[in-house]
Protein backbone atom coordinates (compact mmCIF):
# COMPACT_ATOMS: atom_id res chain seq x y z
CA UNK A 1 0.00 0.00 0.00
CA UNK A 2 1.20 3.17 -0.81
CA UNK A 3 0.34 6.36 1.70
CA UNK A 4 0.87 9.87 -0.06
CA UNK A 5 0.32 12.72 2.21
CA UNK A 6 -0.11 16.04 0.78
CA UNK A 7 0.14 19.64 1.84
CA UNK A 8 -1.48 18.41 5.33
CA UNK A 9 -1.88 21.26 7.60
CA UNK A 10 -2.82 21.47 10.85
CA UNK A 11 -2.97 24.90 13.00
CA UNK A 12 -4.27 24.89 16.91
CA UNK A 13 -5.69 28.52 17.08
CA UNK A 14 -2.95 30.62 15.33
CA UNK A 15 0.18 28.10 15.85
CA UNK A 16 0.54 25.84 12.75
CA UNK A 17 1.86 22.79 14.22
CA UNK A 18 2.15 21.03 10.67
CA UNK A 19 2.94 23.32 7.90
CA UNK A 20 1.87 21.71 4.84
CA UNK A 21 3.39 18.75 4.34
CA UNK A 22 4.46 16.36 1.74
CA UNK A 23 5.64 12.60 2.00
CA UNK A 24 5.46 9.61 0.65
CA UNK A 25 5.61 6.04 2.40
CA UNK A 26 6.30 3.62 0.05
CA UNK A 27 5.14 -0.04 0.23
CA UNK A 28 7.45 -2.24 2.16
CA UNK A 29 10.12 0.38 3.61
CA UNK A 30 10.95 1.68 7.02
CA UNK A 31 10.13 5.33 6.84
CA UNK A 32 12.08 7.22 10.28
CA UNK A 33 10.71 10.73 11.11
CA UNK A 34 13.34 12.66 12.61
CA UNK A 35 12.36 16.26 14.26
CA UNK A 36 13.37 18.22 17.48
CA UNK A 37 10.01 18.32 20.37
CA UNK A 38 7.52 19.87 19.19
CA UNK A 39 8.56 19.57 15.62
CA UNK A 40 4.99 18.30 14.82
CA UNK A 41 5.90 14.41 14.13
CA UNK A 42 2.77 13.21 16.81
CA UNK A 43 0.42 15.63 15.35
CA UNK A 44 1.00 14.36 11.94
CA UNK A 45 0.42 10.93 12.82
CA UNK A 46 -2.49 11.51 14.51
CA UNK A 47 -3.93 13.57 11.66
CA UNK A 48 -3.22 9.99 9.94
CA UNK A 49 -5.13 7.68 12.36
CA UNK A 50 -8.01 9.58 12.29
CA UNK A 51 -7.60 11.47 15.76
CA UNK A 52 -7.02 14.81 14.51
CA UNK A 53 -8.68 16.53 11.84
CA UNK A 54 -6.44 18.83 9.04
CA UNK A 55 -7.16 22.23 8.70
CA UNK A 56 -5.91 21.35 4.95
CA UNK A 57 -4.10 18.90 2.78
CA UNK A 58 -5.31 15.49 2.12
CA UNK A 59 -4.31 11.91 2.61
CA UNK A 60 -3.94 9.61 -0.71
CA UNK A 61 -3.72 5.84 -0.39
CA UNK A 62 -2.77 3.99 -3.54
CA UNK A 63 -3.51 7.26 -5.35
CA UNK A 64 -7.64 7.48 -4.27
CA UNK A 65 -8.20 10.16 -1.74
CA UNK A 66 -9.15 9.28 1.87
CA UNK A 67 -10.40 11.30 4.70
CA UNK A 68 -10.47 9.31 8.56
CA UNK A 69 -12.67 11.16 10.90
CA UNK A 70 -11.86 8.16 13.38
CA UNK A 71 -9.04 5.40 14.35
CA UNK A 72 -12.10 3.24 12.92
CA UNK A 73 -12.13 5.03 9.03
CA UNK A 74 -7.76 4.91 9.52
CA UNK A 75 -7.94 1.02 11.09
CA UNK A 76 -10.27 0.34 8.21
CA UNK A 77 -8.55 1.98 5.43
CA UNK A 78 -4.82 -0.36 6.39
CA UNK A 79 -3.53 1.92 9.05
CA UNK A 80 -1.95 0.81 12.74
CA UNK A 81 -0.54 2.96 15.07
CA UNK A 82 1.15 1.96 18.34
CA UNK A 83 0.98 4.78 20.87
CA UNK A 84 3.64 5.72 23.31
CA UNK A 85 1.55 4.94 25.79
CA UNK A 86 0.13 1.77 25.60
CA UNK A 87 -3.82 1.32 26.00
CA UNK A 88 -4.08 -2.26 26.94
CA UNK A 89 -6.18 -3.54 29.68
CA UNK A 90 -3.52 -5.30 32.38
CA UNK A 91 -6.14 -7.66 33.49
CA UNK A 92 -7.35 -9.40 30.53
CA UNK A 93 -4.90 -11.59 28.76
CA UNK A 94 -2.93 -11.01 25.30
CA UNK A 95 -5.74 -12.90 23.33
CA UNK A 96 -8.56 -10.66 24.67
CA UNK A 97 -6.61 -7.32 24.39
CA UNK A 98 -6.19 -8.36 20.74
CA UNK A 99 -10.02 -9.01 20.63
CA UNK A 100 -11.11 -6.03 22.61
CA UNK A 101 -12.56 -3.61 19.76
CA UNK A 102 -12.45 -6.02 17.04
CA UNK A 103 -15.18 -5.05 14.56
CA UNK A 104 -16.03 -9.02 14.00
CA UNK A 105 -16.90 -9.08 17.76
CA UNK A 106 -18.06 -6.02 18.54
CA UNK A 107 -21.41 -6.46 19.89
CA UNK A 108 -21.25 -10.23 20.63
CA UNK A 109 -21.51 -10.85 24.00
CA UNK A 110 -18.82 -12.82 24.63
CA UNK A 111 -15.30 -13.33 23.24
CA UNK A 112 -14.65 -16.62 21.46
CA UNK A 113 -11.49 -17.28 23.38
CA UNK A 114 -10.24 -20.42 21.82
CA UNK A 115 -10.97 -18.14 18.65
CA UNK A 116 -8.65 -15.37 19.55
CA UNK A 117 -5.94 -17.76 21.19
CA UNK A 118 -5.66 -19.64 17.43
CA UNK A 119 -5.66 -15.94 15.80
CA UNK A 120 -3.23 -14.07 18.26
CA UNK A 121 -0.70 -18.07 18.14
CA UNK A 122 -1.17 -17.54 13.72
CA UNK A 123 -0.43 -13.94 14.07
CA UNK A 124 2.46 -14.63 16.32
CA UNK A 125 4.43 -17.21 14.52
CA UNK A 126 3.81 -15.13 10.88
CA UNK A 127 5.22 -12.44 12.00
CA UNK A 128 7.60 -13.39 14.59
CA UNK A 129 5.79 -11.54 16.95
CA UNK A 130 6.42 -14.15 19.92
CA UNK A 131 4.35 -14.29 22.67
CA UNK A 132 1.74 -16.28 25.22
CA UNK A 133 -1.58 -15.75 23.93
CA UNK A 134 -2.95 -16.62 27.71
CA UNK A 135 -0.95 -14.45 29.26
CA UNK A 136 -2.28 -11.79 31.51
CA UNK A 137 -0.74 -8.31 30.06
CA UNK A 138 0.29 -6.75 33.94
CA UNK A 139 2.52 -9.70 34.23
CA UNK A 140 4.24 -9.00 30.64
CA UNK A 141 7.67 -6.77 30.52
CA UNK A 142 7.54 -3.59 28.66
CA UNK A 143 8.93 -4.50 25.26
CA UNK A 144 6.33 -7.90 25.03
CA UNK A 145 3.46 -5.53 25.90
CA UNK A 146 4.60 -3.49 23.04
CA UNK A 147 4.78 -6.73 20.78
CA UNK A 148 0.91 -7.43 21.77
CA UNK A 149 0.22 -3.55 20.63
CA UNK A 150 1.96 -4.46 17.58
CA UNK A 151 -0.42 -7.56 16.76
CA UNK A 152 -3.47 -5.50 17.88
CA UNK A 153 -3.00 -3.44 14.77
CA UNK A 154 -1.35 -6.66 12.29
CA UNK A 155 -4.96 -8.08 13.49
CA UNK A 156 -6.78 -5.61 11.56
CA UNK A 157 -4.84 -6.01 8.54
CA UNK A 158 -2.84 -2.96 9.08
CA UNK A 159 -0.21 -2.45 6.01
CA UNK A 160 1.42 0.77 6.98
CA UNK A 161 2.09 0.76 11.11
CA UNK A 162 3.12 3.71 12.93
CA UNK A 163 5.23 3.75 15.51
CA UNK A 164 5.12 6.95 17.77
CA UNK A 165 8.47 6.78 19.73
CA UNK A 166 8.37 3.24 20.63
CA UNK A 167 11.76 2.43 22.13
CA UNK A 168 12.01 5.36 24.54
CA UNK A 169 10.58 2.75 27.33
CA UNK A 170 12.67 -0.02 25.94
CA UNK A 171 15.65 -1.94 27.26
CA UNK A 172 18.44 -2.05 24.48
CA UNK A 173 17.26 -5.92 24.50
CA UNK A 174 14.42 -5.15 23.48
CA UNK A 175 15.19 -2.28 21.10
CA UNK A 176 17.26 -4.95 19.29
CA UNK A 177 14.36 -7.55 19.17
CA UNK A 178 11.57 -4.74 17.88
CA UNK A 179 14.32 -3.09 15.19
CA UNK A 180 13.93 -7.30 13.88
CA UNK A 181 10.81 -7.41 14.07
CA UNK A 182 10.17 -3.87 12.07
CA UNK A 183 12.60 -5.61 9.65
CA UNK A 184 10.41 -9.37 9.01
CA UNK A 185 7.03 -6.96 8.92
CA UNK A 186 8.66 -4.45 6.07
CA UNK A 187 10.18 -7.87 4.61
CA UNK A 188 6.55 -8.93 4.38
CA UNK A 189 5.72 -5.85 2.67
CA UNK A 190 3.85 -3.59 5.63
CA UNK A 191 5.40 -0.29 5.56
CA UNK A 192 6.17 1.50 8.85
CA UNK A 193 6.57 4.66 9.74
CA UNK A 194 9.13 4.76 13.08
CA UNK A 195 9.39 7.52 15.87
CA UNK A 196 12.49 8.00 17.50
CA UNK A 197 15.08 10.53 18.92
CA UNK A 198 17.82 8.13 18.87
CA UNK A 199 19.84 8.41 15.87
CA UNK A 200 21.92 5.47 16.23
CA UNK A 201 18.80 3.41 15.68
CA UNK A 202 17.18 5.38 12.64
CA UNK A 203 20.54 4.28 11.37
CA UNK A 204 20.58 0.41 11.80
CA UNK A 205 16.78 0.39 10.89
CA UNK A 206 15.35 3.07 8.42
CA UNK A 207 15.17 2.75 4.97
CA UNK A 208 14.31 6.09 4.24
CA UNK A 209 14.55 9.16 6.47
CA UNK A 210 12.57 12.46 6.59
CA UNK A 211 13.23 15.91 8.78
CA UNK A 212 10.58 18.09 10.49
CA UNK A 213 11.45 21.65 11.88
CA UNK A 214 8.94 23.71 13.10
CA UNK A 215 5.59 21.88 11.52
CA UNK A 216 7.51 21.50 8.10
CA UNK A 217 9.71 18.82 6.14
CA UNK A 218 13.23 20.14 5.68
CA UNK A 219 14.49 17.27 3.74
CA UNK A 220 14.95 13.26 3.20
CA UNK A 221 17.87 11.39 3.76
CA UNK A 222 19.43 7.89 3.61
CA UNK A 223 20.93 5.97 6.60
CA UNK A 224 23.98 6.31 5.63
CA UNK A 225 24.28 9.87 6.61
CA UNK A 226 26.41 10.40 9.75
CA UNK A 227 24.66 11.12 12.91
CA UNK A 228 26.36 14.25 12.83
CA UNK A 229 24.60 15.64 9.47
CA UNK A 230 20.67 14.29 11.01
CA UNK A 231 21.35 16.03 13.96
CA UNK A 232 22.50 18.72 11.74
CA UNK A 233 18.92 18.93 9.73
CA UNK A 234 16.88 18.61 12.81
CA UNK A 235 18.15 20.99 14.40
CA UNK A 236 19.27 23.69 12.32
CA UNK A 237 22.70 23.85 14.01
CA UNK A 238 25.73 21.71 14.84
CA UNK A 239 24.98 19.58 17.97
CA UNK A 240 28.12 17.92 19.84
CA UNK A 241 26.92 14.26 20.66
CA UNK A 242 29.22 14.13 23.79
CA UNK A 243 29.20 16.97 25.85
CA UNK A 244 32.87 18.04 26.94
CA UNK A 245 33.68 18.08 30.40
CA UNK A 246 36.90 18.31 32.84
CA UNK A 247 37.90 15.75 34.99
CA UNK A 248 35.95 15.95 38.38
CA UNK A 249 37.02 17.42 41.21
CA UNK A 250 36.02 15.44 44.13
CA UNK A 251 35.34 17.58 47.55
CA UNK A 252 33.65 16.48 50.63
CA UNK A 253 30.75 13.56 51.00
CA UNK A 254 27.61 14.89 50.60
CA UNK A 255 25.57 12.02 50.22
CA UNK A 256 26.16 8.72 52.43
CA UNK A 257 24.17 5.32 52.00
CA UNK A 258 24.60 2.20 53.84
CA UNK A 259 23.11 -0.81 54.48
CA UNK A 260 19.16 0.84 52.24
CA UNK A 261 16.96 -2.13 52.21
CA UNK A 262 13.51 -1.54 50.24
CA UNK A 263 10.19 -3.82 49.78
CA UNK A 264 7.58 -2.72 47.43
CA UNK A 265 4.22 -2.77 47.85
CA UNK A 266 3.47 -6.30 46.66
CA UNK A 267 6.53 -7.47 49.28
CA UNK A 268 9.30 -7.94 47.53
CA UNK A 269 12.55 -7.12 48.50
CA UNK A 270 13.94 -4.61 45.86
CA UNK A 271 16.37 -2.75 47.13
CA UNK A 272 18.76 -5.56 49.07
CA UNK A 273 21.27 -3.57 51.21
CA UNK A 274 22.81 -0.89 48.88
CA UNK A 275 26.11 1.00 50.02
CA UNK A 276 27.51 4.14 48.16
CA UNK A 277 28.92 7.77 48.80
CA UNK A 278 28.43 10.48 46.34
CA UNK A 279 30.79 13.68 46.98
CA UNK A 280 30.29 17.43 46.21
CA UNK A 281 31.57 17.96 42.26
CA UNK A 282 31.11 14.57 40.92
CA UNK A 283 28.43 12.57 39.37
CA UNK A 284 27.79 8.82 39.96
CA UNK A 285 26.07 6.60 37.23
CA UNK A 286 23.27 4.06 38.56
CA UNK A 287 23.43 1.73 34.83
CA UNK A 288 21.46 -1.33 35.01
CA UNK A 289 18.15 -3.24 33.03
CA UNK A 290 14.95 -1.23 34.17
CA UNK A 291 13.02 -3.21 36.47
CA UNK A 292 16.33 -3.87 38.97
CA UNK A 293 15.50 -1.77 42.05
CA UNK A 294 16.87 2.06 40.75
CA UNK A 295 13.09 3.28 40.44
CA UNK A 296 12.92 2.24 44.32
CA UNK A 297 16.46 3.36 45.01
CA UNK A 298 15.66 6.81 44.02
CA UNK A 299 12.67 6.88 45.29
CA UNK A 300 14.09 6.43 48.81
CA UNK A 301 16.68 8.93 48.35
CA UNK A 302 14.44 11.42 47.90
CA UNK A 303 11.96 10.59 50.52
CA UNK A 304 8.88 9.42 48.69
CA UNK A 305 9.34 5.80 49.99
CA UNK A 306 10.58 4.65 53.85
CA UNK A 307 13.06 2.44 53.10
CA UNK A 308 13.04 -0.84 55.83
CA UNK A 309 15.95 -0.57 56.85
CA UNK A 310 19.28 2.02 56.13
CA UNK A 311 20.73 5.05 56.62
CA UNK A 312 20.82 7.56 53.90
CA UNK A 313 22.77 10.84 55.12
CA UNK A 314 23.27 14.25 53.18
CA UNK A 315 25.55 16.22 54.71
CA UNK A 316 26.03 13.86 57.81
CA UNK A 317 22.23 14.06 58.84
CA UNK A 318 20.24 10.93 58.47
CA UNK A 319 16.68 12.04 55.72
CA UNK A 320 15.48 8.71 55.29
CA UNK A 321 11.67 8.72 55.47
CA UNK A 322 11.64 12.06 56.00
CA UNK A 323 9.18 13.12 52.99
CA UNK A 324 9.95 14.56 49.54
CA UNK A 325 9.19 18.03 51.31
CA UNK A 326 12.20 17.46 53.38
CA UNK A 327 14.58 16.54 50.97
CA UNK A 328 13.56 19.53 48.51
CA UNK A 329 14.16 21.61 51.31
CA UNK A 330 17.41 20.11 52.34
CA UNK A 331 18.56 20.90 48.37
CA UNK A 332 17.41 17.95 47.03
CA UNK A 333 16.62 18.11 43.47
CA UNK A 334 14.82 15.44 41.50
CA UNK A 335 14.32 14.55 37.54
CA UNK A 336 11.80 11.75 38.31
CA UNK A 337 11.61 8.90 35.42
CA UNK A 338 7.82 9.15 35.26
CA UNK A 339 7.63 12.93 33.86
CA UNK A 340 3.82 13.12 33.33
CA UNK A 341 3.35 11.44 36.97
CA UNK A 342 5.53 12.43 39.41
CA UNK A 343 6.65 15.48 37.53
CA UNK A 344 4.45 18.27 36.22
CA UNK A 345 0.64 18.48 37.35
CA UNK A 346 -0.60 18.49 33.63
CA UNK A 347 -3.64 20.66 33.91
CA UNK A 348 -1.50 23.39 35.21
CA UNK A 349 0.22 25.84 33.30
CA UNK A 350 3.87 25.96 32.36
CA UNK A 351 4.51 29.03 34.11
CA UNK A 352 2.34 27.39 37.75
CA UNK A 353 4.74 24.27 36.84
CA UNK A 354 7.58 26.02 36.61
CA UNK A 355 7.27 27.04 39.97
CA UNK A 356 5.73 24.05 41.58
CA UNK A 357 7.72 23.20 44.31
CA UNK A 358 9.01 26.72 45.07
CA UNK A 359 5.70 28.69 45.85
CA UNK A 360 6.86 28.90 49.39
CA UNK A 361 10.19 30.38 48.23
CA UNK A 362 10.78 34.00 48.85
CA UNK A 363 11.48 35.20 45.24
CA UNK A 364 7.98 34.06 44.65
CA UNK A 365 6.05 34.25 47.60
CA UNK A 366 5.39 37.47 50.51
CA UNK A 367 3.96 35.79 53.50
CA UNK A 368 0.48 34.31 51.93
CA UNK A 369 0.41 36.25 48.66
CA UNK A 370 2.01 35.11 45.66
CA UNK A 371 4.46 37.50 43.95
CA UNK A 372 3.04 37.34 40.37
CA UNK A 373 5.10 39.68 38.61
CA UNK A 374 8.01 37.68 39.25
CA UNK A 375 6.34 34.28 38.79
CA UNK A 376 5.89 35.49 35.14
CA UNK A 377 9.33 36.88 34.97
CA UNK A 378 10.81 33.32 35.91
CA UNK A 379 8.23 31.61 33.41
CA UNK A 380 9.45 34.25 30.35
CA UNK A 381 13.60 33.37 31.87
CA UNK A 382 13.20 29.69 31.99
CA UNK A 383 11.38 29.27 28.45
CA UNK A 384 13.90 31.57 26.94
CA UNK A 385 16.73 29.47 28.63
CA UNK A 386 15.54 26.07 28.55
CA UNK A 387 14.19 26.43 24.70
CA UNK A 388 10.39 25.02 26.13
CA UNK A 389 8.46 25.01 22.99
CA UNK A 390 5.05 26.96 23.95
CA UNK A 391 2.66 28.65 22.63
CA UNK A 392 2.63 30.63 26.07
CA UNK A 393 3.48 30.34 29.49
CA UNK A 394 -0.35 29.98 30.31
CA UNK A 395 -0.60 26.54 28.68
CA UNK A 396 -1.23 23.89 30.11
CA UNK A 397 1.31 21.25 30.31
CA UNK A 398 -0.54 18.79 28.89
CA UNK A 399 -0.31 20.44 25.44
CA UNK A 400 2.95 20.34 25.13
CA UNK A 401 4.92 17.35 23.27
CA UNK A 402 6.35 15.11 25.23
CA UNK A 403 9.98 16.56 25.46
CA UNK A 404 8.85 19.75 26.28
CA UNK A 405 7.09 18.71 28.87
CA UNK A 406 10.40 16.87 30.37
CA UNK A 407 12.09 20.54 29.71
CA UNK A 408 9.90 21.54 31.79
CA UNK A 409 10.52 19.57 34.73
CA UNK A 410 14.42 20.33 34.46
CA UNK A 411 14.13 24.11 33.84
CA UNK A 412 12.61 23.84 37.55
CA UNK A 413 14.99 21.84 39.47
CA UNK A 414 17.66 23.51 38.09
CA UNK A 415 15.91 27.16 39.57
CA UNK A 416 17.28 26.73 42.73
CA UNK A 417 20.97 25.83 44.63
CA UNK A 418 21.06 22.37 45.26
CA UNK A 419 23.19 20.01 47.55
CA UNK A 420 22.32 16.65 45.67
CA UNK A 421 20.60 16.12 42.50
CA UNK A 422 18.73 12.86 41.40
CA UNK A 423 18.11 12.73 37.75
CA UNK A 424 16.12 9.75 36.98
CA UNK A 425 15.91 8.80 32.78
CA UNK A 426 16.25 13.06 32.58
CA UNK A 427 16.91 12.50 28.78
CA UNK A 428 13.89 10.30 28.03
CA UNK A 429 12.16 11.44 24.24
CA UNK A 430 14.04 14.85 24.47
CA UNK A 431 15.71 15.61 20.89
CA UNK A 432 19.67 15.53 20.35
CA UNK A 433 19.68 19.58 20.97
CA UNK A 434 18.09 19.52 23.97
CA UNK A 435 20.04 16.77 25.35
CA UNK A 436 23.02 18.39 24.79
CA UNK A 437 22.04 21.41 26.53
CA UNK A 438 20.44 19.02 29.57
CA UNK A 439 23.90 17.44 30.05
CA UNK A 440 25.91 20.57 29.98
CA UNK A 441 23.45 21.67 32.82
CA UNK A 442 24.29 18.79 34.57
CA UNK A 443 28.00 18.89 34.22
CA UNK A 444 27.46 22.73 35.29
CA UNK A 445 25.60 21.79 38.40
CA UNK A 446 28.58 19.29 38.84
CA UNK A 447 31.02 21.92 38.64
CA UNK A 448 29.24 24.42 40.86
CA UNK A 449 30.08 21.96 43.72
CA UNK A 450 26.36 19.66 43.53
CA UNK A 451 27.15 16.21 44.12
CA UNK A 452 25.01 14.53 41.15
CA UNK A 453 23.16 11.21 41.04
CA UNK A 454 22.38 9.71 37.58
CA UNK A 455 19.98 6.55 37.07
CA UNK A 456 19.43 6.17 33.09
CA UNK A 457 19.16 2.62 31.22
CA UNK A 458 21.10 4.37 28.29
CA UNK A 459 24.59 3.69 28.09
CA UNK A 460 25.30 6.45 26.08
CA UNK A 461 24.24 8.83 28.63
CA UNK A 462 25.61 6.94 31.62
CA UNK A 463 29.38 7.00 29.73
CA UNK A 464 28.66 10.63 28.39
CA UNK A 465 27.97 11.97 32.21
CA UNK A 466 29.50 9.63 34.98
CA UNK A 467 33.07 10.09 36.84
CA UNK A 468 31.84 6.41 38.27
CA UNK A 469 29.48 3.84 37.24
CA UNK A 470 27.45 1.90 39.56
CA UNK A 471 26.01 -1.02 37.75
CA UNK A 472 22.65 -2.32 39.43
CA UNK A 473 21.31 -5.99 39.13
CA UNK A 474 18.86 -7.51 41.18
CA UNK A 475 18.17 -4.86 43.84
CA UNK A 476 22.04 -4.72 44.65
CA UNK A 477 24.94 -2.52 43.66
CA UNK A 478 27.46 -5.58 41.59
CA UNK A 479 29.96 -3.35 40.56
CA UNK A 480 31.42 0.22 40.95
CA UNK A 481 33.80 0.93 38.11
CA UNK A 482 35.07 3.98 36.15
CA UNK A 483 33.66 5.25 32.66
CA UNK A 484 36.84 3.75 30.65
CA UNK A 485 35.88 0.11 31.27
CA UNK A 486 34.48 -1.11 27.66
CA UNK A 487 30.81 -1.35 27.18
CA UNK A 488 30.59 -4.90 26.97
CA UNK A 489 32.03 -5.04 30.39
CA UNK A 490 29.27 -2.93 31.70
CA UNK A 491 27.36 -5.24 29.57
CA UNK A 492 27.80 -8.21 31.51
CA UNK A 493 27.46 -6.42 34.85
CA UNK A 494 23.89 -5.43 34.03
CA UNK A 495 23.44 -9.38 32.87
CA UNK A 496 24.07 -10.11 36.73
CA UNK A 497 28.05 -10.96 36.36
CA UNK A 498 29.53 -10.41 39.36
CA UNK A 499 33.37 -11.16 38.52
CA UNK A 500 34.42 -9.63 35.09
CA UNK A 501 38.23 -9.28 35.98
CA UNK A 502 38.01 -5.80 36.30
CA UNK A 503 39.25 -3.48 39.04
CA UNK A 504 36.52 -1.83 41.15
CA UNK A 505 36.81 1.15 42.63
N1 LIG B 1 -4.14 19.89 21.29
C1 LIG B 1 -3.20 20.81 21.14
N2 LIG B 1 -3.46 22.13 21.39
C2 LIG B 1 -2.50 23.06 21.24
N3 LIG B 1 -1.24 22.81 20.81
C3 LIG B 1 -0.93 21.54 20.54
C4 LIG B 1 -1.89 20.47 20.69
N4 LIG B 1 -1.28 19.31 20.34
C5 LIG B 1 -0.01 19.64 19.99
N5 LIG B 1 0.19 20.98 20.10
C6 LIG B 1 1.45 21.68 19.81
O1 LIG B 1 1.89 21.29 18.52
C7 LIG B 1 3.31 21.20 18.50
C8 LIG B 1 3.72 19.87 17.92
O2 LIG B 1 3.52 18.86 18.90
P1 LIG B 1 3.81 17.33 18.61
O3 LIG B 1 3.29 16.60 19.79
O4 LIG B 1 3.30 16.96 17.27
O5 LIG B 1 5.41 17.32 18.60
P2 LIG B 1 6.42 16.11 18.40
O6 LIG B 1 7.20 16.37 17.15
O7 LIG B 1 5.68 14.82 18.46
O8 LIG B 1 7.39 16.29 19.66
P3 LIG B 1 8.05 15.21 20.70
O9 LIG B 1 9.30 14.74 20.03
O10 LIG B 1 8.41 16.04 21.89
O11 LIG B 1 7.05 14.15 20.96
C9 LIG B 1 3.79 21.43 19.92
O12 LIG B 1 4.31 22.74 20.02
C10 LIG B 1 2.55 21.28 20.77
O13 LIG B 1 2.61 22.13 21.89
MG1 LIG C 1 5.61 13.22 19.88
Amino acid sequence: MKLEIRGLTKRFGDFVANDHIDLTIEPGEIHCLLGENGAGKSTLMNMLYGLLDPSEGEVLIDEVPRSFATPGDAIAAGIGMVHQHFMLVPVFTVAENVMLGDESVRGGVFLNRGQATERVRALSQQYGLKVDPEALVEHLPVGVQQRVEIIKALSHNAKVLILDEPTAVLTPQEIEELMQIMRELRDQGTSIIFITHKLREVKAVGDRISVIRRGRVVGTADPSTSEAELAEMMVGRSVKLVVDKEPSTRRDTVLQVEHLTVTDPRGHQVVKDIGFEVRAGEVLGVAGVQGNGQTELVKALIGLIRPDTGVISLDGNDISGHGPRRSLEAGVGYIPEDRSHDGNVGSFSVRENLILDLYRDDRFARGMALRLDDIATNAQERIEEFDIRTESDQTPVSALSGGNQQKVVVAREFSRPLKLLVASQPTRGVDVGSIEFIHRRIIAERDRGTAVVIVSTELDEIYALSDRIAVMYDGRIVGTVTPDIPREQIGLLMAGATDTGEERV
